[in-house]
């Protein structure tokens, strides 16, 4: 199937006859392999580990290390392993793949590895980087990132991560593009394409792999690795559709996720991974389970021993086993029982040979293992200034009483806090590959930029969660010998990522207390945000004079913070997540649906979907973010108040910057659907356009909607829409905004 649609799509280009010949040719020599394959040589194919042969860290137990990686080459060599995963360096790599070639039928090695957001130049956190709202650079950063890691000897990358999280206390918000789903699919189709490149087989393209699939952030809770319990419609509504954006985008691998789905763990979900994404979607690719998932499965209470987890992983339709070894161990052993049928066991190892055969790596197995690219593509001036741009591009200016943003070059200023210096925190989790003293830290930045570097006194004032003896006395003295604060808090990076969700997403304590005594001084207040969640801000941090929201940024962090900060960049980031009042309101996000008794402000607050301490809204909500620059929205215009069924209309406003400066704007299209079959949120983002305007310039900003744009998950599992009214906004943020309003109406 999938050579006759690759086949005929390539035979119909005359000029691509050639190439029909090559896949012809391809097909027939991994079909000439899979026929001389031993059972245990094509479990081997499915079987993936740690790549302790280049390890990232081996002089810790350099005894032990040594010895691990001698027994991986031997496993290596007897054709027991196809893929190794985050091992750095092209030396170790020849070595790797040179014993892969000493095996019987010399099947190179795939390396795959976790470059989520930048190899050596490492960029904006993927969340940080989805406030720029600008996909086009995050596809940039992506094909930056694999033009790196394709040069330190890496094939195919865990990334992007696409999962929807709409709970903040998830530590693993950070790896993706928020809360909203049609931001998530554009970011994740930009960044497949920015990984994969024109042509897998190009040295610097590398195989994608949007994980986790699926619904991996709806853990109840915000509690990574927990159940997920959602109705079959919000996960084909929400959480299938970025994966379904990535394929379509190209991606040719995906990876199983940890948690179960409505009591079936994924990595043993047949519907989810063959009736949904071979039958419906047609995907090609190979699926790989996430570290040990198939193991797991023992542990979730879904098989009773390693042998039957192998086999009701495999037979959902888990291609490939990461680390529990459990393929190698067990495959064979099914197929001679005749529990795993031999036709099924050589379509995975055909699709794995495919894509190796795609990224030429028979053709050339040392392919992105050349040391003179790993030395002169690895960590390029211009990686390093797309960096910064992206960094900057990624702040989002929360609040600015007073504009008391930007700052002068020549104030006197006192940098306070735990992240003024810090080199460890700034890059985020799941930076493998980085080096920290490469960063630039806040104070580097901030000095780079000033008149004068005496104008900055930097004191750290507090740790991140522990008070610093005299800390605060010292910060206050700081304080009122300079002409403004800025105060540098927020979360370490372990306080993010995998195995990192926090019960209360707050700044914690001790920097709080540092704050409220900064903030007494009177003087004014700049918080930098360092975080990889939404936050509920409180007491003087939420009052601060301004607050610019800047996750973790990278390599370039204190250049691009700088920028903002002395207005060389005018902000223009707008949040990916919604900033809660209170963190007992998770999850929260900003599409939520109506309920029977919403709360709306202005009417009487008793029985009222609300909390007793907060209403259940957020104090930023999603797709908020201001500029130095001002914007004026004229109210929307429709070009019709009716859409015919198989119609369209165009929904416009003019947008006039009233500032003196410069600026960019995010404006958001958003719908509600007032009545359905199906109750539907309060708004939903269905487009959005980042445009430039200098001071007093107007643009009319226009969008066209269809039936398309209206449709949602009906009870039948299908995309449907329905006639009716709808509201339209073209708004700065998901609370904001002109309303207006039209009718879809019934198919004639
Ligand atoms: C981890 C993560 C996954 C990563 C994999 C390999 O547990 O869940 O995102 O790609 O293991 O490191």
């Amino acid at each position: 199937m999938f050579v006759s649609i690759v086949l005929s799509a390539l035979i119909a280009q005359p000029v691509f006859a050639q190439e029909a010949d090559k896949v012809k040719n391809q097909e027939a020599y991994i079909d000439g392999l899979i026929e001389r394959m031993t059972l245990e040589e094509k479990a081997g194919q499915l079987t993936t580990y740690g790549d302790e042969i280049r390890l990232l860290n081996p002089d810790i137990n350099p005894d032990v290390n040594r010895r691990k990686g001698e027994d991986l080459i031997k496993e290596v060599r007897a054709g027991r392993v196809g893929s190794l995963f985050n091992g750095r360096g092209v030396k170790g790599g020849r070595l790797a793949q040179s014993a892969a070639l000493q095996s019987r039928l010399k099947i190179p090695l795939l390396f795959g590895a976790d470059v989520i957001h930048g190899y050596r130049t490492v960029f904006p956190v993927p969340l940080a980087e989805a406030a720029s709202f600008e996909p086009q650079l995050a596809e940039r950063t992506a094909r930056v990132t694999a033009i790196e890691a394709t040069a330190a000897g890496l094939h195919w990358n865990f990334a992007p991560m696409v999962d929807i999280a709409r709970d903040q206390r998830w530590g693993r918000v950070v790896e993706g593009s928020g809360e909203d789903v049609y931001l998530g699919k554009l970011f994740a189709a930009a960044r497949v394409r920015g990984y994969q490149g024109e042509n897998l087989a190009n040295e610097d393209s590398m195989l994608a792999t949007p994980k986790h699939f699926a619904a991996y952030g709806a853990v109840s809770g915000g509690m990574d690795y927990n159940t997920v319990d959602i109705s079959p419609q919000t996960l084909r509504e929400v959480h299938l559709p970025p994966f379904k954006a990535a394929f379509d985008a190209g991606a040719l691998s995906t990876m199983s996720s940890f948690n179960e789905i409505n009591g079936v763990p994924a990595s043993a979900n047949r519907e989810l991974l063959t009736d949904i994404l071979r039958g419906e979607w047609g995907f090609k690719g190979f699926v790989v389970s996430d570290y040990t998932a198939d193991m797991e499965l023992i542990a979730h209470g879904y098989a009773a021993n390693e042998r039957e987890a192998t086999k009701l992983a495999f037979l959902a339709g888990v291609d490939m086993s990461m680390q529990s070894g459990f393929y190698i161990k067990h495959l064979p052993a099914l197929v001679k029982a005749g529990e795993v049928p031999m036709a099924a066991l050589d379509d995975s190892v055909r699709r794995v040979l495919r894509l190796k055969a795609a990224l030429g790596l028979f053709d050339n197995p040392y392919r992105s293992l050349d040391s003179e690219r790993e030395a002169a593509d690895i960590g390029k001036p211009e990686h390093r200034a797309l960096a910064r741009d992206a960094a900057r591009r990624s702040i989002v200016l929360l609040r600015n009483v007073n504009d008391v943003l930007p700052l002068n070059k020549t104030s006197k200023i006192a940098l306070i806090g735990p992240f003024a210096e810090d080199r460890h925190h700034l890059h985020g989790p799941w930076t493998l590959f980085a080096d920290a003293k490469e960063a630039i830290t806040v104070a580097a930045g901030i000095r780079a930029a000033l008149a004068d570097a005496s104008q900055l006194e930097i004191v750290q004032g507090s740790n991140v969660e522990k008070p610093i003896k005299g800390g605060i006395d010292a910060a206050v003295e700081a304080a009122n010998r300079a002409d403004v604060v800025v105060l540098a808090i927020g979360e370490i990076h372990e306080m993010s990522g995998e195995a990192q969700s926090r019960t209360d997403i707050v700044v914690p304590a001790a920097q709080q207390v540092l704050a409220e005594a900064i903030a007494a001084t009177g003087k004014p207040m700049i918080v930098l945000l360092r975080n990889g969640r939404a936050l509920a801000l409180q007491g003087a941090v939420r009052d601060a004079d301004a607050i610019l929201v800047t996750w973790f940024l990278g390599s370039e962090m204190g250049n691009g913070i700088a920028d903002v900060l002395f207005g060389d960049y005018n902000p223009s980031g707008h949040l990916p997540v919604s900033f809660p009042l209170e963190s007992g309101q998770q999850p929260y996000y900003y599409n939520h649906k109506s309920t029977g008794r919403p709360f709306i402000r202005g009417e009487a607050p008793e029985f009222k979907a609300r909390y007793r301490e907060a209403p259940n809204e957020a104090l930023y909500s999603f797709g908020h973010g201001l500029s130095y620059s001002k914007f004026k929205y004229d109210p929307v215009k429709l070009s019709s108040k009716r859409m015919a069924w198989d119609g369209s209309i165009t929904v416009s406003t003019r947008i006039t910057n009233t500032s003196s400066r410069a600026g960019e704007e995010v404006a958001q299209l958003y719908v509600r659907d007032r009545v359905a079959s199906s109750t539907r949120p309060v708004r939903e983002l269905k487009g959005f356009k980042k445009i430039r305007l200098d001071p007093g310039q107007s643009e009319q900003v226009s969008f066209t909607l269809t039936r398309a744009d209206l449709q949602f998950v009906g009870a039948d599992l299908q995309w449907i829409a329905e006639p009716g009214a709808f509201d339209v906004w073209i708004a700065p943020s998901s609370v904001q905004g002109t309303r207006e309003s039209f009718e879809l109406e019934r198919a004639k």
